[in-house]
């Protein structure tokens, strides 16, 4: 921490101090004083270290006039504001204390810590605040707030959320919205005054989530603009905020969405805010997913073996499990290359559809009445791990599990409605997350199971059990069973699934190893929905599936190398009955899997660039290895294009002094109905130019179909 000694007390302040937070080219600037909460100066680029003589310079620069018909005095936009300071938008925290609001006046405040991290602690005469800000090496900024109620009342909160003031250059927003197999869509608009409150109430994080709230300069794209971000990580109901007021700089935030009487404080309790990440970058929507990326890929719990590539039973059987066709499934996917054989929904007691059932985890004995032995060590023959499916929040009211515990269920079943013939289990309840642990845990010690996918189908509403609220406690306790089960099982791995792709967040990923990105297998659909998810999480933590040549969710046809370029760039696998391939097929898939093998380093490592073309009708991604010895870039026709002339594909991330070797990768096709004999450096077969060509200048694309897509490769000469 660079803490500037020198007390600043000209106009009549109290006595300032200054700390900046620095890391990866991001600077948090804060000027605390003993009886507030510290006021952020600035949050953007780092200007560089504050020297001692500077400190108290800087201060005053940044002090605000007192404008016309506004208090008397200037008042400080502090880290948690209320109209206790002036603030006069949404307040940091809220709620009540013995039917009076609550204002905290934070009468003692210190900020201590190192460049790194900070910890600012305040007492008022009702609580205690401890805020953590800590910076990464990526620029990532995470803060968490803890408030302890040290009064002799119950102090009920509403709110506590994190904000942080951005430039006064913003002037648009975007964040992202979606359903069911169309999540992560973005939506851009004007940033006007007012207060812009976007609440999530669907109980889980939802397909519709924010995931991120950007603020940005004019016209920022995705290689350019200056961005201020925001992201809730929390699995459950969520407020995104942005505060625009005339009289104060724009304030962006997110924090936990509270619920009438759901976080009561007795005297003595604490509450802790999920943490709030907030990001910025120079670099428009890449630059910004860059510091993600990198961010997450230091995390010590960051898959580190190589992502295997998948096969999951469901869109190949459906609920129809039987062992000899699953072991025929298994042998296929084995020959293509499949590293991991994931049993979906429907092996368990009494599920042959999903009206029932779920809650029993125990081996149907009618359709496995060998148990999962024979399938999993057949698996395991064939060289690849085994996953398994489970939802272990939900619970079907027609099950064993239900019949003998109705007092488990978050919902009130008389007055709640199902959702896909379930309701929720309270996890806030002990007794619940020991029976899932339990009975999850047998089932994965017995066939050593490597990978859970751990589903939830429902959005979890009318969470009123026993008398209270339940939603906050019961998403906590999801988080305990998923890191207990870690913890019970070290070699295991989970991805987060909900319906498809409703749990994209960074609170499940701090337990989890990937997010199954949406129910749509529609490579074309798919396309939008992992660029979007690359927003905030690196490929490697998208799963990303071959799908069946119709589409079962949109109809569409869609060509094999099509499918294949599309899942190659994520979590890849395949989700397709593949013994119903041709052996043609069969080989064309193998070629794949190779590469994803032989790339998967790259892609699972490199910085991602979306690069707009000129074209709105191509897709187009480059991944570039962290030495830039090698690039992949993939361009996809999603539509006809404007023009005649096919544009030139222009690389981003390269070595401009390099040489690099283009040509179309080894292991997907350039598409039917592409003659190469029209673009010469195709018919060749490859160009070598140097890095700076290739980013300005380009190479030209030949005329692409829709649903088509070319992958090439740059490699370093
Ligand atoms: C929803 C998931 O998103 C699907 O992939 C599948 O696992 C089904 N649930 C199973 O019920």
């Amino acid at each position: 921490m660079t803490v500037v000694e020198r007390a600043v007390t000209e106009a009549g302040l109290p006595e300032r101090t200054v700390h900046v937070l620095r890391g990866g080219g991001v600077a948090l600037v804060l000027a605390s004083r003993p009886d507030g909460l510290p006021e952020v100066l600035h949050w953007g680029r780092d200007t560089g270290p504050v020297a001692a003589a500077d400190a108290a310079d800087l201060v005053l620069a940044q002090d605000r006039a007192v404008s016309p018909s506004a208090y008397d005095a200037a008042w400080p936009l502090t880290l948690l504001p209320t109209e206790h300071d002036g603030w006069e938008g949404r307040p940091g925290i809220a709620g009540q204390v013995g039917g009076r609001p609550l204002v905290p006046v934070w009468h003692e405040a210190a900020v201590a810590g190192t460049d790194t991290e900070l910890v600012v602690d305040a007492v008022s005469d009702e609580l205690t605040l401890s805020i953590v800000l800590a910076l990464d090496a990526a620029g990532v900024l995470r803060v968490r707030q803890t408030v302890t109620n040290t009064g002799v009342e119950d102090v009920e909160l509403t709110a506590l959320e994190a904000v942080l003031p951005v430039g006064e250059r913003a002037t648009e927003v975007l964040d992202l919205a979606g359903k069911w197999t169309r999540e992560r869509t973005p939506q851009r608009r004007a940033l006007t005054d007012g207060v812009h409150v976007r609440e999530s109430r669907r109980g889980r994080t939802g397909h519709d989530a924010p995931t991120l709230t950007i603020l940005g300069t004019t016209g920022f794209d995705d290689a350019l603009g200056e961005l201020w971000a925001v992201h809730p990580a929390w699995s459950a109901d969520t407020v995104h905020r942005i505060d625009r007021l005339a009289e104060a700089r724009t304030l962006l935030g997110a924090g936990e969405l509270l619920r009438a009487g759901e976080v009561v404080l007795r005297p003595a309790e604490g509450f802790t805010a999920p943490e709030t990440v907030f990001v910025w970058s120079d670099g428009g929507l890449d630059g910004l997913s860059a510091r993600l990326h990198d961010s997450l890929r230091a995390r010590p719990g960051h898959p580190v073996s190589p992502r295997p590539v998948v096969l999951n039973t469901w869109e190949a059987v459906y609920f129809r499990q039987e062992l000899e066709p699953l072991l025929e499934l298994a042998r296929a996917a084995a020959d293509v290359g499949v590293e991991r054989f994931v049993l979906d929904d429907g092996w368990f007691t009494g599920r042959r559809s999903d009206t029932t059932s779920l809650g029993d985890w125990t081996v149907d004995a009618e359709v496995w009445p060998d148990g999962l032995g024979p399938l999993v060590d057949g698996v395991r023959a064939l060289g690849m791990d085994f996953g398994l499916w489970f939802e272990p929040e939900c619970v079907s009211p027609v099950s064993a599990l239900a019949e003998a515990h109705p007092d488990w269920f978050l919902q009130d079943p008389d007055r709640a409605r199902t959702w896909r013939h379930e309701y929720t289990l309270d996890f806030a309840h002990a007794d619940v997350r020991e029976h899932v642990l339990d009975r999850m845990s047998a089932v994965i010690e017995e066939h050593h199971v490597d990978f859970v996918k751990w589903d939830q189908n429902r959005d979890v509403v009318q969470t009123v059990h026993a008398g209270r609220v339940g939603l906050g406690a019961h998403t906590r306790g999801v988080y305990a069973v998923m890191d207990e089960l870690r913890r019970r099982h070290p070699w295991l791995e989970i991805e987060a699934c909900a319906s498809g792709g409703a749990r994209v967040d960074l609170g499940v990923l701090e337990r989890t190893d990937r997010v199954w990105a949406s129910d749509s297998n529609d490579a074309m659909e798919r396309l939008a929905i992992q660029r979007w998810t690359e927003l905030l999480l690196p490929p490697e933590l998208i799963g990303s599936h071959v799908g069946p040549e119709v589409s079962h969710t949109t109809g569409r046809h869609l060509d094999l190398d099509f499918r294949m370029a599309v899942s190659l760039f994520g979590s890849a696998g395949i989700e397709t009955d593949v013994t119903r391939c041709t052996a043609a097929e069969r080989d064309r898939l193998r070629e794949w899997t190779a590469l994803y093998k032989r790339e998967r380093g790259l892609l699972h490592s490199g910085r991602v660039h979306h690069v707009d073309l000129g074209d709105a009708g191509l897709a187009t991604t480059v991944v570039v290895g962290a030495d830039r010895d090698r690039a992949l870039a993939r361009v996809v026709r999603t539509e006809t294009g404007p023009r005649a002339l096919a544009v030139p594909l222009r690389f981003r991330g390269l070595d401009r002094r390099r040489r690099y070797r283009v040509a179309p990768v080894t292991g997907l096709r350039v598409p039917k109905g592409v003659d190469v004999t029209r673009t010469p450096w195709l018919e060749r077969g490859s160009v070598e130019l140097s890095g700076a060509v290739l980013e300005d200048l380009g190479v030209r694309l030949p005329s692409l179909a829709p649903g088509t897509a070319l992958v090439l490769e740059a490699q370093a000469v």
